[in-house]
């Protein structure tokens, strides 16, 4: 019997390891490990929907082209055709397993528009509480299974042996250290929106994958795509405010009442993500005071309807956004780059497949469109799981030079002037200097107090420990991908450059970062 470790359980750690199971019982065990509760991730605060071809006046090409020119030329085009001609399959699977997505008063799907969709194909389910019902209904499918589940079980290291991923080290609660060896590992632990002081991602989300992956070798790419959403509420918790808001026609005002943003994008507040977010922090910027989304056109009773999580958050800070606009903020969201894989999940290590946001598929490039992530998930952890079970479907496990696996060269630690290493410092760095605007001279001087606190870093023990020095590696992988890319480029906007002349996939070679290569 071969044994697969499945760690996370966002939609793409529960579908390959409910997949596996359903797949291939006789031949693979499935271990999962998850380092919260079960459905604990990224996914749970999913709102505005998944993104598919489900419609007869809608066609593949479109969510394909629509997909590409959100990446800004950076997508791998064979891997966005993969998402999107075989994402109506995934969503039947979906539905299969018991998510039932909103419809309208004729029966079908209920259509959400979100930003750079060319077709209102968005599915939402329960209003916008989308990913919250996908993980209610995978949660119970892998409980019904013989999938053997830890909950609060976290990752620390990978196993190597001879180059290849044999296992992994995990923290148990109460069994301390454990070894658990493994015919194949599938990482599906999810982003590190804690990177940043804002974000509208969960305490989890501290990258422990990633950073596992890159101390074993993996190759990662693209980490200087960073995404962040334009409106979350601009209060502690920074509770998102779904695009499909925006959707459905709800306006950005600065503190004068002006609609800024038909004058920053012919789109207007569905502009591509990125231009809204740096108008946001613009507007803030120079006018000292907030950004309001004023949504008080739809009335008390649409928005508590459709948006029903949203609404109950505004209420519960002592908001009334049926009355009067609400204060908004962007947000650190997702993360395009990762770990690099085929078309079928696998990394650059034998033994090791990585799916959902931990993974760079190629289908995001430098920008990602909303609501193909939880597409992306679905799409590539069924693939994965094919590639496991059925070896010879993929072919040969890709090649690649081994990239290395010490901690990243540092510059001599600063000193004077550097706060002390905890959490938030590293946050307040990445949101200066690696976040919405960067600069060759921040990059740099980011680069160095990074790297003179992890010079002086303990090793790590208690899971905190471990989250915080995982956020650390990652902050100075990321820094020194966005100092290798000199010219702007989707969510990678450069203040000291030019943006970057129309780009293909061809003529724009993704940056590369490996632990030892730095
Ligand atoms: C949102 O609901 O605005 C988020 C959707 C996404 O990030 O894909």
């Amino acid at each position: 019997m071969a044994r697969v470790l499945v760690i996370g359980s966002g939609i793409a750690g529960l579908v390959a390891a409910t997949r596996i199971h359903e797949e291939a019982a006789h031949t693979h065990e499935v271990v999962l490990a998850t380092k919260g509760d079960l459905g604990l991730s990224n996914t749970r605060y999913a709102q505005g929907g998944i993104a598919a071809v489900m419609f007869a006046q809608d066609d593949v090409e479109a969510h394909i082209a629509d997909t590409l020119v959100a990446g800004a030329g950076l997508c791998d085009p064979e891997a966005v055709r993969v998402l999107c001609a075989e994402g109506p399959a995934r969503i039947r699977d979906l539905v299969a397993a018991g998510v039932e997505f909103d419809r309208d008063t004729t029966g079908e799907f209920a259509r959400g528009l979100e930003a750079a969709h060319s077709f209102p194909r968005v599915l939402h389910a329960g209003g916008d509480a989308t990913g919250a019902r996908i993980e209610e209904a995978l949660t119970a499918r892998a409980r019904a299974s013989a999938v053997a589940i830890h909950e609060h079980t976290f990752l620390t290291d990978l196993l190597l042996s001879d180059g290849r991923v044999v296992g992994a080290r995990l923290l148990d609660g109460e069994a301390g250290v454990l070894e658990v060896r493994a015919d194949a590992v599938v990482l599906a632990t999810g982003g590190a929106g804690r990177l940043y002081p804002y974000t509208s991602n969960p305490a989890v989300a501290t990258g422990d994958g990633l950073a596992a992956a890159a101390r074993a070798g993996a190759a990662l790419a693209d980490l200087e795509f960073y995404q962040f959403h334009p409106t979350t509420l601009a209060l502690p918790g920074n509770f998102l405010v779904s695009e499909a808001v925006r959707g459905e026609g709800a306006v950005l005002r600065d503190a004068d009442g002006e609609r800024f943003m038909l004058a920053v994008h012919p789109g207007a507040e569905l502009a591509p993500r990125d231009v809204v977010a740096r108008a946001v922090a613009d507007r803030m910027a120079a006018t000292g005071a907030p950004v309001y989304l004023d949504a008080t056109a739809f009335g008390a009773d649409v928005l508590a309807r459709r948006f029903p999580s949203i609404d109950a958050a505004v209420h519960g800070a002592g908001l009334d956004w049926a009355r009067e606009p609400v204060p908004i903020t962007p947000a650190a969201h997702y993360w395009m780059g990762g770990v690099v894989t085929d078309l079928w999940g696998r990394s650059s290590l034998p033994g090791l497949y990585a799916v959902g946001e931990v993974a760079r598929t190629g289908v995001h490039g430098a920008n990602r469109l909303a609501s193909n992530s939880l597409l992306e998930g679905a799409v590539f952890a069924h693939r994965a799981v094919r590639a496991l079970v059925d070896p010879d479907a993929a072919g040969p496990w890709p090649t690649r030079p081994p990239s290395g696996a010490s901690e990243p060269a540092g510059e001599p630690r600063p000193r004077g002037g550097t706060a002390p290493f905890s959490r938030a410092a590293v946050q307040d760095v990445m949101w200066d200097a690696v976040g919405l605007r960067r600069d060759g001279a921040g990059l740099a001087r980011a680069i160095r107090t990074l790297d003179g606190w992890a010079a002086d870093a303990p090793a790590p023990h208690s899971p905190a420990e471990h989250e915080d020095a995982n956020l650390l590696l990652l902050a100075r992988l990321t820094a020194r991908a966005a100092l290798a890319r000199p010219a702007s480029v989707g969510a990678h906007f450069r203040t000291d450059s030019g943006a970057a002349p129309a780009l293909t996939r061809a003529g724009a070679a993704s940056v590369e970062v490996a632990v030892g290569a730095c």
